[in-house]
């Protein structure tokens, strides 16, 4: 009996190590909210048993055994969020909607990473293998090269709800009569203006990749992973055999905002992974102020990303004002000490967002509509205030704001009129609320949780080795061949070669008639 018991262990144990693999997640970019996405990955990896190498920019606190950080903080270097203050932004001092900008940035960022120390000894030390790379797609196709280093399959991982420009490495790029690229404030349906413009938008950027930045990718590529490879052995890749070679594309969103259109098999939506499943509880002295307010709580919070701080002097003082005149209780998330505070406005230098968000007595939350903070709303099932500042923040405002749960607020030096104006509306009118609940219903309503299906898709790639069943076919077919180009080009020439042929019939007949008639006469 013993034995028997004995035996079942070590099976169990032979079968927990076999379904051990090892993971290189590649989330470098220096922004807080896409290390959030980044450790929420980790997290459920190592839960399921796997260890990990993860390259990031944020330290990891009490690292278990299982899991390896590999520092690229260097990145704050090169991309200084610094300069993305509420107050340059506002004076419009950079322009960060500038596509080609941002894609070269992204390329340079990719470039940082590989050379930085850390990163660069693990591609080039020949004992490093690895079953599987996970990187985050931002503007740039280069981290494919990490799985080309090590011969193993490649999952991206959208940090946005996916759109032509990454579906076009998996699958194809979105028709842009129906949907929108991922900087675009429309929402289809799209009116022919706004059609026009989402296809010029398209083309836009297929000619910047094409003249330019397709190159800058390459060089990067060549240079960079190319001669690790070599010293592996085996013969490198073309860029676009190993861009186009990946296995699964995750996308963090899910049809309770995402737009719900026909989308590859190897697509798997998993939004909301990086939550907890229990929110983690909030300071005692936090949890009474919210659960004293009588009339509500309004939460405003600008993000990780953007401080309020950063804001104008000018802006500070009325917003604070007005907030001072709401019978609701404020809390503000502001990184810095704040004088004269009215007696419902309440100061947080750093919030328990996710503890916030699931309060009962949270009346809206007043957000710079970042993805996580949306994706946040909708989990917990809050109604929110968007004040987009730049990027997605736009798109997903709108979105929200179509979707029934939400108002929009400009942001401007005189703004606080309509946050107050707002805030009235979502708080006194019903329909946001309920609508927030009713999303937040199909966003929980799946089969299994987003984090468990993420684990089951990323066991199924390693189990698969690359899961090549689930590719769409249309990823290698050119688009003279999808549109029927090249048929349409033969049935052109047949008819020009008929007609041609006819002609000349038609012309030897008739002289011969001509020629006839002609005898006949003479
Ligand atoms: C393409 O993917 C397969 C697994 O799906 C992997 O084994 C192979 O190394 C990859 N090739 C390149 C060039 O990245």
């Amino acid at each position: 009996m013993e034995r028997m018991k004995m035996y079942w262990l070590a099976v169990c144990l032979m079968l927990a190590c076999a379904e051990a693999s090892k993971i290189l997640v590649v989330f470098p970019l220096p922004s807080r909210s896409h290390g959030n996405l980044g450790d929420g990955v980790v997290k459920h990896l190592l839960n399921a048993g796997h260890e990990v190498t993860y390259i990031s920019p944020f330290p990891y606190k009490n690292a278990p055994p299982t899991l390896r950080t590999i520092d690229v903080s260097k990145n704050f270097d090169i991309m200084p969020m610094d300069i993305m203050s509420i107050k340059t932004i506002m004076d419009s001092r950079i322009s960060l909607d500038s596509m080609g900008f941002m894609l070269y940035m992204m390329v340079e960022m990719m470039r940082h990473t590989i050379q930085t120390e850390g990163v660069n000894k693990l591609l080039n030390d020949p004992k490093e293998e690895f079953d599987l790379v996970i990187a985050e797609w931002m503007f740039t196709d280069v981290p494919a090269g990490f799985a080309s280093v090590f011969d193993c399959p490649l999952i991206w991982l959208s940090s946005v709800e996916v759109h032509w420009m990454i579906l076009q490495l998996v699958d194809q790029p979105t028709n842009p009569a129906y949907t929108v690229d991922i900087m675009s404030a429309y929402t289809p349906p799209l009116n022919f203006w706004q059609r026009a413009n989402e296809l010029w938008n398209q083309v836009k950027i297929k000619f910047l990749n094409f003249v330019w930045l397709d190159g800058v990718q390459e060089r990067a590529f060549n240079e960079l992973i190319h001669p690790i490879i070599l010293k592996r052995g085996r013969k490198p890749p073309t860029f676009d055999e190993s861009r186009y070679n990946a296995s699964l594309l995750l996308s963090n969103a899910y049809i309770s905002t995402a737009a719900s259109i026909a989308l590859p098999q190897n697509h798997k939506f998993i939004g909301g992974y990086h939550i907890d499943e229990e929110v983690k509880p909030m300071s005692a002295e936090l949890k009474k102020i919210m659960d004293n307010a009588k009339h509500g709580v309004v939460y405003f919070s600008m993000g990780s990303n953007l401080k309020s701080k950063d804001m104008p002097e000018e802006l500070k003082k009325s917003l604070l004002q007005m907030f001072g005149t709401l019978k609701q209780t404020v809390l503000w998330k502001f990184e810095d000490k704040m004088e004269n505070l009215p007696s419902n406005v309440h100061i947080l230098d750093w919030a328990p967002q996710q503890a916030i968000l699931s309060h009962p007595n949270l009346a809206v939350f007043v957000t710079h509509g970042g993805l996580l903070s949306t994706t946040e709303s909708v989990h917990f099932g809050v109604p929110i205030i968007g004040i987009p500042v730049f990027a997605d923040q736009f798109l997903n405002v709108v979105k929200a704001v179509n979707k029934g749960f939400a108002q929009r607020v400009d942001l401007s030096y005189s703004m606080a009129d309509k946050l107050k104006e707002a805030i009235i509306e979502v708080t006194s009118n019903k329909r946001y609320a309920e609508k927030a609940k009713e999303l937040s219903l199909i966003h929980h309503d799946r089969p299994v949780k987003p984090g468990v299906e993420m684990v089951h898709w990323v066991n199924h790639v390693i189990k698969t080795r690359g899961a090549p069943h689930l590719r769409s076919p249309a990823l290698h077919v050119p688009f003279y061949q999808k549109m029927y180009l090249d048929l349409a080009a033969v049935l052109v020439i047949l008819f020009l070669a008929g007609r041609v042929l006819l002609r000349k019939i038609c012309a030897a007949v008739c002289s011969k008639k001509k020629s006839g008639s002609q005898k006949k006469n003479n």
